[in-house]
């Protein structure tokens, strides 16, 4: 397109200096207009042919040239001064400048809990562009009040609907697990919606019993470039599953972590993750079947000290195995963090690994008695060790943090270990120095 602008350019200057050219030697043949200036009162004149002093009027003609080539010389110059308008070399430095911010899809998976409106509230509440963040609301199980509820959102959200409602055939002491297999089935459905159907090439998901903090957008967006870029992350959350009250350090909700532990509960994905894991997706348990070593391949997600999600669904389908004991009580982060304003550099994985191991492994070790009773005096951090999935089980269980692993790994565990605030001091449950890998028969 710019190519055809400059030659169209140069062809109408050509055409113009062609049509001064006659236009002189056309004005050079005819006489001045009379003193009336009505051309024609000069009829009789018209035709007469210059005088014989033929040299005379060469130079005059020849002024008259020179004059004419120094105002098209003019033009040419201006022209030039705004050639870059047109360059075609110039043409991607325009494009940098204004390249478009990702568009950042959110999934809702809902079923039959008119709550989704709670979720879906606060996501419209905290959006800060449409357009960036289509929702995309997939609901299952057919429930009609649900759907209504969903409706009547209008085209602030885009509502699909799963079409296979038929149970699933499961061997019969899986009977019981049949929501499991339904969710699963639905995850699959919905993210080759999102994926192949509407082409995006990330996603936020979310379930229909969340609510997000101020800052859950730009924290997924200020990850984004890090998720793309570093191949050691497959995914962002934005759930800490230690982030009680009393275990997070309220004055550091910008501070992030890298774990090997897959979080869930708000979590963003890219389309070359899941193109790897949709021909494999499992019929239930997918998100325990994330954690395993076959699916993770020693990748870690990206975790906020503050969770960036609350769940208030204490009746799911596991029979709120967690909720009363620990999920209920995950604080939600409520302050606005700037995230795509700050250097988040230090979340690459080799800077992060070492700064880490440096952290955790020259902090002082101490006992569990030391913390259980508040003998601490020192600011901290501290470092207790665990040598054994039991020993790990029991101190867990004491200090009040989740003491369950899948495939090995800790909630919210990297490298083994796990950080977290005891009365006023950073404790890191952590494994003997040296640690190589995870135990996948712990769990
Ligand atoms: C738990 C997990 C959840 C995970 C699920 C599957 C927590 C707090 N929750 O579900 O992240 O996805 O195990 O392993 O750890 N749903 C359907 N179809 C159904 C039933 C449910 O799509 O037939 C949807 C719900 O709308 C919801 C999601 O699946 O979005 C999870 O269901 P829920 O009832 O909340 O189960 P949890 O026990 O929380
Ligand atoms: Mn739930």
């Amino acid at each position: 397109m710019f190519r055809k602008k400059g030659s169209l350019i140069l062809c109408s200057m050509f055409v113009f200096i062609t049509w001064n050219a006659i236009l002189v030697l056309l004005l050079r043949g005819r006489p001045a207009p009379g003193p009336s200036g009505v051309p024609g009162q000069e009829k009789g004149e018209v035709g007469q042919r210059p005088t014989n002093d033929v040299v005379g009027d060469v130079l005059r003609m020849a002024d008259v040239f020179e004059a004419e080539l120094e105002l098209q010389k003019k033009i040419l110059i201006q022209i030039k001064s705004h050639q870059s308008l047109w360059d075609p070399s110039n043409r991607n430095k325009q494009k940098v400048v204004a390249a478009p911010e990702p568009v950042i899809p959110i999934l809702v998976i809902a079923c039959n809990r008119v709550t989704v409106r709670r979720c879906l509230d606060k996501l419209l509440q905290h959006r800060p562009s449409a357009e960036l963040y289509p929702i995309i609301v997939s609901q299952d199980c057919g429930h009609a009040e649900t759907a209504e509820v969903i409706r009547s959102y209008g085209d602030k959200v885009i509502h699909l609907k799963q079409p296979n409602l038929s149970d699933v055939a499961v061997r019969p002491e899986h009977k019981k697990f049949q929501g499991y297999y339904k969710i699963s089935r639905h995850y699959h459905w919905a993210l080759n919606q999102v994926f192949k159907t509407l082409s995006h090439s990330s996603v936020v998901i979310v379930e229909d019993d969340l609510e997000v903090a101020p800052d859950f957008f730009e924290y997924f967006r200020s990850l984004l470039p890090l998720l793309k870029s570093d191949p050691s992350l497959w995914c962002v959350s934005a759930w800490n599953d230690n982030g009680r009250d009393g275990y997070v350090d309220p004055g550091k909700a910008d501070v992030l972590y890298r774990t090997d532990f897959f979080p869930g509960l708000g979590w963003m994905l890219l389309g070359e993750v899941w193109e790897e894991l949709e021909p494999k997706w499992p019929a239930s348990f997918w998100d325990d079947w994330m954690r395993q070593p076959e699916q993770r391949r020693d990748r870690a997600c990206i975790r906020p000290e503050v969770s960036r999600t609350l769940t208030f669904g204490r009746q799911g389908v596991s029979l709120g195995q967690f909720y009363d004991k620990y999920l209920r009580y995950i604080k939600l982060n409520a302050e606005f963090v700037p995230f795509t304003k700050l250097d988040l550099s230090y979340l690459k994985e080799e800077t992060y690994r070492n700064n880490f191991e440096k952290e955790v492994y020259s902090a002082p070790v101490v006992t569990y008695e030391d913390v259980k009773q508040g003998q601490l005096k020192r600011p901290g951090p501290f470092r207790l060790q665990y040598s054994s999935k039991d020993s790990f089980k029991m101190l867990a269980k004491n200090l009040g943090i989740m003491d369950d692993l899948k495939s090995g790994v800790p909630r919210t565990g990297y490298r083994g270990v796990v950080s977290f605030m005891s009365r006023g001091r950073r404790i890191y449950l952590a494994p003997p120095p040296g640690w190589m890998k995870y135990d996948r028969t712990w769990s």
